[in-house]
């Protein structure tokens, strides 16, 4: 079996949507849920959050940048080419309930996963505030789709060419000093923000919920490859999570699990980068 792609274009520097035919997929997708996928049977299994799906059209969106050899290979692919694996849904889906106010934080790619549950969290009845950040203006994501589905929209940039001047977590701060009754906030972006967030926000006691990226190799709890530490627990993400309380869990573990390949890696990109010179490939 394949999975063709039905749609792909270049929405930010190095970050890529594509749109893929996988409608067993599309019809079980809940938000905060992912996909593991194969370009082909010798390459890598990457996971990726699903960012759209389309139940009707049976159709899967993904939104991922370009960080490694994987990922820059799937950037070079294009609208009716084919992958060989797309496994999913995968992960718990996200608690999505009606509590009141929720904050939605999405921060680089990090808001691609959380345009679906900003969403899910409207259609479930809340007050929607979505605040979206990003080094500057031009790797600014989703921005439309993200004012369209909230009831508010801030936007921030590391360089102030875009918004606040300065980051998510300053934006998130001033709304809770200005009174507003708020009952959880999601946050979903790089680990070093998420863990941020969760120390800014532990002293105001509201509830707040991250997605966690740790290296996933099987996706369905066989591995152990993605073990996180949370409450001073062994969790993993792929079937316990991703989603996490962001006060119980351990980032530096988390980080330092992250960095674990990093040599590997590069290697890795740099005899990709060597092949395609050779053979011409692209
Ligand atoms: C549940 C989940 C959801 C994710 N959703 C998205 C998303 O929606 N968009 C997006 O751009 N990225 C997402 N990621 C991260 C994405 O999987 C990695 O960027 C990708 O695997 C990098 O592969 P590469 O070969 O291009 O780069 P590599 O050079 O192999 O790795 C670059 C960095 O990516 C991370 N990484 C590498 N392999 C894995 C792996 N198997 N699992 C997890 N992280 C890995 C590591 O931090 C590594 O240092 C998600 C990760 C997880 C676990
Ligand atoms: S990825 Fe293997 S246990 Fe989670």
């Amino acid at each position: 079996m394949s999975y063709q792609i039905v749609e792909k274009k270049e929405i930010a520097s190095s970050v890529h949507m594509m749109k893929i035919k996988a409608p067993d997929v599309a019809k079980a997708a809940k938000a905060g849920q992912f996909i593991i996928l194969r370009i082909d049977e010798t390459s890598e299994r990457v996971p990726l959050t699903i960012a759209d799906f389309d139940s009707n059209e049976g159709t899967v969106t993904i939104i991922y940048q370009e960080m490694g050899k994987t990922t820059k290979q799937l950037a070079k692919m294009s609208a009716s080419e084919e992958l060989q694996d797309f496994v999913g849904p995968l992960g718990t889906p996200a608690d999505v309930r009606k509590l009141g106010t929720v904050i939605l934080v999405g921060g680089g790619v990090g808001i691609a996963p959380v345009y679906p549950q900003v969403k899910a969290y409207r259609e479930a009845g809340n007050k929607v505030i979505s605040v979206i950040g990003a080094r500057n203006e031009s790797l600014l994501i989703l921005e439309d789709e993200m004012r369209e589905a909230s009831d508010e929209l801030h936007v921030a940039t590391d360089d102030g060419s875009k918004g606040h001047h300065g980051f998510v977590t300053d934006v998130v701060k001033n709304i809770l000093d200005s009174g507003e009754k708020v009952a959880r906030i999601v946050v979903i972006g790089p680990p070093i923000l998420m863990k941020v967030a969760a120390g800014m926000t532990e002293p105001y006691g509201v509830e707040t919920i991250v997605s966690l990226n740790p290296i996933m190799i099987d996706g369905t709890g066989m591995c152990g490859g993605c073990r996180v530490s949370v409450g001073g627990e062994t969790k993993f993400a792929c079937v316990d999570g991703p989603e996490f309380d962001a006060h119980k869990v351990d980032f530096n573990l988390l980080m330092s699990r992250l960095a674990l390949y990093r040599s590997e890696e590069s290697k890795c990109q740099e005899n990709h980068d060597h092949k395609c010179t050779c053979r011409g490939e692209h």
